[in-house]
């Protein structure tokens, strides 16, 4: 079946192909698949470079999460006890053992880095304005739950890095006004983690957040299918007529598909063979590892940490970034930008001055509060929230302020473009912080070469 075939012609062959053979299965299969998916899609949204099949490679490691999930939970032992030498049997005592341990390990880091490639990719096609503003929400909170996932799963082997880590992400619950000090009691023993958070961790990894995880995805497709499909890729200043070409949903969309899961597939079975998923020693709650560092999605919280007071790096600042996501659906924006990359030519322009600000006043201003003005030394007799908080804060809304003005004055952004470069710059910012903890900070977190 080619695109170039008209779509009546290219149905009724599909339709003819799934019955042939076994006429019974082949109509349940095809029918399930025609409602799981429409029957066509718009020619235009096959193109790679809408999507790069970004949210098919999150389902599919999902998916690949949750077989090896099922296979490990067969010789796990939720125990501080138990739980390391169970992971040490698996390895050296079951076949294939360290394999699936290892896919598992690989595949949840990739889950959160494609996760997050593909809402860069939802944000900067403005894929987020109405139809999709509920798909949006649903996605953040998948990311929500992946990060959840991943950080619950973390504990589980209960050595030295898994114990440290997940310590210093309890630890910073005690900052979150009135619930912080009840979330810490109710995980473990005050700031210590014990056998409750291991079971609790335990209880969320493989029950309660898989099924949500489950659950929001199904609603996700669901609404992208709701939404008419995906949004139709086009070109800055251009409009689309009316109707747009359709194509067989198979085998034009399940051909692309299959091949993207296939090497994702054959990627993480590949590095896993390679690379087994590390495993220190067993948790020692006395002997802290030099320097302690959270798993790496949340180095770039740490290392704020290392600059601003910690009710800002761990409360405020995120919250202010989530309420932004959040209510990113609901701003009225002059233009729907929706299916045009970066929205504009001004908006691809803007976007790579805002990174390469971010990539430069970053870096500067960790070094040099790092090394030589540490805001808190400025204001000696100032409160620390105020000195180390407040002010750091408040002078980074100030500079967004001021390059909202100086972009709306020299080059007539509209607020879509204004709104795409922040974005920018805080993403960049980001990365940079995470970078910077996970290469950058040595014994005694002390700022130097790898
Ligand atoms: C487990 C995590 C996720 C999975 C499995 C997933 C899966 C998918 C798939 C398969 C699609 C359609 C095709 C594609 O874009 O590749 C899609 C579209 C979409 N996703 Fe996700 N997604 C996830 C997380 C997210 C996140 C974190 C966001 C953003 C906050 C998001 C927002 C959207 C939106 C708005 C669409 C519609 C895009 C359009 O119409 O072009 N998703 N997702």
């Amino acid at each position: 079946v080619t695109k170039q075939q008209p779509i009546k012609a290219q149905t009724h062959l599909a339709k003819r192909y799934y019955t042939a053979g076994d006429p019974g299965k082949r109509i349940i299969s095809n029918s399930f698949l025609f409602h799981f998916r429409p029957r066509t899609v718009p020619d235009r949204t096959l193109q790679f470079h809408l999507t790069w099949g970004l949210g098919g490679m999150a389902a599919v490691l999902v998916l690949v999460q949750l077989c090896t999930g099922l296979l490990l939970k067969f010789v796990y032992e939720p125990n501080p006890a138990l739980a390391h030498a169970s992971i040490v049997m698996l390895q050296n005592e079951m076949q294939f053992g360290k394999f699936i341990r290892s896919i598992h390990h690989w595949s949840a880091n990739f889950l959160i880095l494609v996760a997050f490639l593909h809402f860069l990719r939802v944000f900067f096609t403005g894929a987020f304005h109405p139809p999709r503003r509920l798909n949006w929400l649903i996605g953040l909170g998948l990311f929500v739950l992946i990060l959840l996932a991943n950080l619950s799963g973390y504990l589980l082997p209960w050595d030295q890095l898994a114990f440290w880590a997940v310590t210093i992400c309890t630890a910073a619950l005690a900052y979150i006004p009135w619930i912080g000090g009840w979330l810490q009691a109710s995980l473990g023993d005050g700031a210590e983690i014990d056998a409750n958070t291991l079971h609790i961790f335990y209880s969320l990894h493989t029950a309660l957040v898989p099924l949500l995880i489950v659950v929001c995805m199904a609603f996700h497709f669901w609404r992208v299918r709701k939404a008419g499909g995906l949004v139709i890729p086009k070109s800055p200043g251009e409009q689309l007529s009316a109707k747009q070409d359709r194509v067989a949903t198979i085998p034009n969309l399940l051909l692309r598909e299959a091949v993207v899961a296939a090497l994702l597939l054959a990627f993480v079975f590949s590095l896993s063979a390679l690379f087994a998923a590390p495993l220190g020693e067993p948790a020692n709650p006395g002997l802290s590892p030099n320097p302690t560092k959270a798993p790496w999605y949340f180095a770039g919280i740490q290392e704020m940490l290392m600059h601003v007071h910690p009710t800002f790096a761990v409360v405020v600042v995120p919250l202010l970034f989530g309420s932004f996501l959040i209510i990113l659906p609901f701003i009225r924006f002059p233009h729907n930008t929706a299916g045009i990359w970066f929205g504009s030519y001004i908006g691809r322009r803007t976007s790579l001055l805002a990174a390469a600000a971010a990539l430069i006043l970053t870096i500067i201003s960790i070094v040099l509060e790092d090394k030589f003005f540490a805001a808190t030394k400025w204001f000696p007799s100032t409160p620390v929230i105020i000195s180390g908080g407040l002010i750091p804060v408040a002078l980074i809304l100030c500079f967004f302020g001021t390059a909202c003005l100086l972009l709306k004055k020299i080059v007539a952004a509209t607020l879509n473009e204004i709104v795409q470069a922040l974005f920018v710059y805080a993403m960049v910012s980001y990365i940079v912080f995470t970078i910077v903890m996970v290469w950058f900070r040595g014994q005694g977190m002390v700022l130097g070469w790898p």
